[in-house]
């Protein structure tokens, strides 16, 4: 099997990458990546070398390259992950979203859809999408597979439409696909622009924890290996032209989280109780911002048996001592472009 995984050097993608390389010995695995801000080798350090993996830089917007490498690899499966993925910059940047998530996955449909005409049997086009489709809730309900799409956000927006796509190749050309809605993830190797790796970063540095509004918006988060994992079985075992939604059975308040956050590092740091809570400041809300998102993972519970492996106190320790380990990792992403964007964003 000849499996292309795209966006593999970012924060989910370079897990799945090292899973299926360290699983499937028999597979050959190409991770497609245009290393932009997010995209960073040093992820993959561990399997980089390993026979049955090859890193292939290019941009998934560029049409001529994807059905160059399509026609010279010949992939078996195709398990998309590249994207711009930032509600923040969608909304400081939403075209840089309609480029990669739109039309860069639609370069791919066509590839793949060209590549299989003949025969299509054992071939599968996976399409890794969020739950922030299907918009926000309110304080009760949960998402699942047949909740109507309702994006707030550009970057939302373009993961609907990315979607969509993916199904009307389902149903126009037979294209075989399977389809993810997953919640918020977290864990190692996540850019400090997301929540919890900016705000461990903050914390390592004492500066000021920015949360928006009045900090009472809710999230359900998974574990980034535990995500891996849900993708690895969807791909192997998940039927044709279905969706499954992924997700923690793990809600948490912003400020509830934060406050564990603190109270974690501060304890991992060797610092006085509550230290890091007094670096919490409320500022500016993010316009259109959700209240509620909220995955009723049943479905590939029931079907397909995952669920997550690890507590969120359990994963929180994991990744804050991954982050306190890797400090050139951290220092390596947050210097040159990152002080810019932080400037922008927050100053
Ligand atoms: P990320 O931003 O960490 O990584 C994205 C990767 O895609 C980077 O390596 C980047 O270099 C690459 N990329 C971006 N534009 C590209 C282009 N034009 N061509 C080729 N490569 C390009 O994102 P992530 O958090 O790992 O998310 C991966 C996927 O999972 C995305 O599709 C995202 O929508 C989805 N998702 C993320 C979450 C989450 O909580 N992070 C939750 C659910 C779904
Ligand atoms: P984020 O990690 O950006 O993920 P998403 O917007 O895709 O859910 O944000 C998670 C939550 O944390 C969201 O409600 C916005 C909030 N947030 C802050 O309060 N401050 C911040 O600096 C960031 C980045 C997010």
């Amino acid at each position: 099997m000849q499996i292309l995984v795209t966006g593999g050097a970012g924060f989910i993608g370079s897990h799945v990458v090292r899973k299926l390389v360290n699983t499937y010995p028999e597979y050959h695995i190409y991770n497609l990546d245009a290393l932009t801000y997010a995209g960073n080798l040093e992820n993959l350090r561990d399997i980089d070398q390993a026979a049955n993996y090859t890193f292939l830089k290019g941009d998934i917007v560029d049409a001529h390259y994807i059905n160059q490498i399509f026609e010279k690899h010949r992939f078996d499966g195709v398990i998309h992950l590249a994207a711009e993925s930032h509600v923040d910059r969608s909304i400081t940047d939403p075209l840089a979203f309609v480029h990669t998530n739109i039309i860069g996955t639609v370069n791919l449909l066509n590839a793949a859809r060209d590549l299989w005409k003949e025969d299509s049997a054992n071939k599968r086009f996976y399409h890794v999408s969020t739950d922030e489709v299907y918009g926000s809730l309110g304080a009760e309900g949960l998402f699942t597979e047949t909740t109507s799409y309702d994006p707030n956000s550009p970057y939302s927006a373009s993961k609907a439409s990315s979607d969509h796509f993916v199904r009307a190749y389902g149903e126009t050309y037979g294209l075989p696909y399977v389809l993810t809605n997953c919640s918020n993830n977290y864990g190692p190797n996540h850019f400090p622009e997301k929540l919890i790796p900016l705000f461990i970063n903050n914390i390592i540095n004492n500066k000021a924890l920015p949360v928006y509004g009045d900090g009472k918006y809710t999230r359900d988060w998974l574990y980034v290996k535990d995500h891996a994992d849900a993708i690895d079985l969807v791909f192997h075992k998940g039927k044709n032209h279905e969706t499954y939604n992924i997700g923690g059975f793990n809600e948490w308040q912003n400020i509830d989280l934060v406050k564990l956050l603190c109270q974690q590092m501060d304890e991992k740091l060797g610092r006085p109780k509550s230290t890091s809570e007094g670096l919490i400041s409320y500022v500016t809300d993010r316009p259109g911002h959700d209240l509620r998102y909220a995955i009723d993972a049943s479905k590939i519970n029931q079907e397909l048996g995952w669920k997550p492996s690890v507590t969120f106190e359990e994963g929180l320790a994991l990744t804050i001592d991954w982050y306190l380990a890797n400090e050139e990792w951290l220092n390596n992403v947050t210097s040159g472009d990152y002080q810019a964007y932080y400037e922008k964003m927050y100053s």
